[in-house]
């Protein structure tokens, strides 16, 4: 895939002339919400010099002391055929083990965002909401990871504790974003995390490392009805207490 190492337009860059250039918010913007996960891949590869790109952008991530916690095992090739093989056979015969837990309820709107979500995926694929079988091969995907050339598994260092994670989290957005500054599409992947225990034989992890997630990347499918929903965020009256009052 002839991905360029340098920026291209982003997919909804505000008009441009030479007189009204985009503020560098709006650049932001236009980068963040032409950002969304991708579900379907073509098998193409994404060439060398453009996944060192991507890689030394998310470099750039803060982290708690500048620790940098991330470590990055990036799976390509026959070993991840391989990986996905073996990966779907376990994701469907074993409960999870995951390194970092699970969350244990999704509660009040935490439970109805992640329906809409689910529903407006499901739709996407025509699967009915009582269709529980179609549901479980969808999810079993992601141990596919969605025919993507690649994946990034994300660890955090054990020690560090939920602060490494945290700055995993800060890792994990900034490579979506680089991504997709560089054409390159991606999903991150809890769900690589949620058999953390087979994943750390396969790859060999050190006690110290615990998964936190994985990245699929690659390039779109663009055809693929999964790829064609999007989702939408809070207003800030959801999210947001002021405490004080800013000047207007
Ligand atoms: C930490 C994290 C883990 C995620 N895990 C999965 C996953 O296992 N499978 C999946 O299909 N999507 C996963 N997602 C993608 C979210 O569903 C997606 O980011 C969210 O619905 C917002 O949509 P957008 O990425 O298209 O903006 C994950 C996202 C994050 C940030």
């Amino acid at each position: 895939m002839p991905v360029p190492a340098t920026s291209q337009t982003p997919s909804q860059t505000p008009s441009q002339t030479p007189s009204s250039a985009p503020s560098a918010d709006q650049v932001l913007d236009a980068w963040l919400q032409g950002r969304h996960s991708c579900r379907a891949f073509l098998r193409e590869a994404v060439p060398r010099p453009a996944i060192e790109r991507l890689l030394q952008l998310a470099q750039r991530n803060p982290s708690w002391c500048n620790t940098q916690p991330w470590l990055v095992h990036l799976v390509s090739g026959e070993p991840l055929e391989r990986l996905a093989r073996a990966y779907v056979d376990h994701a469907a015969t074993h409960e999870p083990k995951a390194d970092l837990g699970i969350p244990t309820a999704y509660v009040g709107v935490y439970d109805a965002r992640r329906r809409e979500c689910g529903y407006s995926l499901y739709q996407s694929l025509g699967i009915e909401r009582s269709d529980a079988e179609r549901r479980r091969q969808q999810l079993l995907e992601n141990y596919r990871f969605f025919g993507a050339p690649h994946l990034a598994v994300i660890t955090t260092d054990r020690a560090l504790g939920t602060y490494g994670a945290v700055d995993c989290g800060g890792y994990i957005n900034c490579f979506l974003l680089a991504a997709h500054t560089l054409g390159i599409a991606a999903v991150p992947q809890a769900a690589v995390a949620m058999h953390s225990d087979f994943l750390r034989r396969f790859l060999a992890l050190p006690d110290d490392r615990l998964v936190v997630a994985g990245i699929a990347f690659g390039r779109a499918d663009t055809q693929h009805a999964v790829n064609s929903f999007r989702t939408t965020r809070a207003e800030l009256e959801e999210t947001v207490t002021w405490v004080g009052s800013p000047a207007a």
